[in-house]
């Protein structure tokens, strides 16, 4: 088949919009930050010894049951599939699938980040010589146009692996699949890593790991702040928490002011009392009668769903129809 996809497609994302979202959340009557902003090189080295965790069981739960269920999730994929990721990052689960997905009529890896896109995507190519490899530098929260055309026969097929998918409100979950399901057009499909609902004993240790590293996760988005738009933050007046809201079936991560204080974000002054919180990250625990009903508001039937033992954790392939 013929890609009108260039070899590298650069969206140009927007990426300097922290200063915005800090000034918007931290105005508000309950303050928020956007938990993209975890995301800077200590936030992701720190997200990756979170994966680590003993407390923390999704990154290894999804992995074994990939590794599990391999033959299986490939063979429900398809024969000839153009395999698109969204927030593609250098992840070690990709591999996973390339490598067992014989006839991959391309990969086409999305994010935000341009320079760790296209080295990731150029070892890629030197792993898979005979993979056509086509990157996209694109904020994978709005829209986006490929223009993929696949030929009849081929099948365009999204892998959002992580449970990501927890980290948005129902809401912008469905409008999140809408947009996939765009993307792929009819009869494509998304394999979609969803946490599942447990005992919250378990969901709360594994945002409250007994070393802390949640803890620092969660607070270092101050530092980012700090180092990104000149906020005035002095971490010892904040402290992590973690905890389940069960009515609304997710973790809620805030950061708990410990002390009356104002900081100074340029020239404006924010205002903090003891006790209150900044939200700064949800993530949804699904039940697999809600995630199909989320995923049928957007127009994709669950087609499979495989999990582990202990029906901790899913992977789940929803058919466009
Ligand atoms: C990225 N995301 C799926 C993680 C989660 O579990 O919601 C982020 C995270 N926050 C604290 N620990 C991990």
């Amino acid at each position: 088949m013929s890609f009108q996809v260039p070899l590298f497609l650069d969206l140009e994302p927007k990426t300097n919009s922290f200063f915005d979202d800090a000034i918007h959340g931290l105005t508000q009557t309950s303050k928020s930050l956007p938990s993209k902003y975890f995301y800077d090189l200590k936030g992701s080295v720190l997200f990756d010894q979170i994966c680590e965790l003993p407390e923390y069981y999704p990154t290894r739960t999804e992995l074994g049951i990939l590794q599990e269920h391999m033959s299986d999730i490939t063979q429900t994929l398809g024969e000839s599939v153009i395999l698109v990721e969204y927030g593609s990052g250098s992840s070690f689960k990709t591999q996973l699938l390339l490598k067992s997905i014989p006839d991959v009529e391309a990969y086409v890896p999305i994010d935000i980040s341009r320079e760790h896109l296209l080295s990731a995507s150029e070892q890629t190519r030197m792993n898979y010589p005979n993979l056509t490899v086509l990157p996209v530098c694109a904020d994978y929260s709005q829209q986006i146009s490929l223009n993929l055309s696949p030929t009849p026969g081929t099948r365009v097929g999204v892998f959002f692996p992580g449970s990501t998918i927890g980290n948005f409100s129902t809401d912008h979950a469905i409008s999140f699949l809408k947009r996939i399901h765009h993307l792929v057009g009819l009869n494509g499909g998304l394999l979609v890593g969803v946490d599942l609902l447990k005992d919250s004993s378990v969901l709360e240790a594994a945002y409250n790991d007994s070393q802390g590293v949640t803890a620092a996760f969660n607070l270092n988005v101050l530092n980012h702040a700090n180092e990104k738009i000149g906020a005035g933050f002095d971490l010892s007046g904040f402290k992590h928490v973690a905890f389940f809201n069960s009515e609304e079936s997710r973790i809620e991560m805030h950061l708990e002011v410990l002390r009356d204080q104002q900081i100074q974000i340029r020239d404006t002054t924010i205002h903090f009392q003891k006790g209150e919180t900044i939200l700064t990250e949800y993530s949804h625990k699904y039940s697999l009668e809600h995630f199909s009903e989320t995923a049928a508001a957007a127009g994709f039937k669950v087609e499979q769903v495989w999990t582990d033992d202990q029906n901790y954790f899913s992977v789940q392939y929803l058919r466009a129809v």
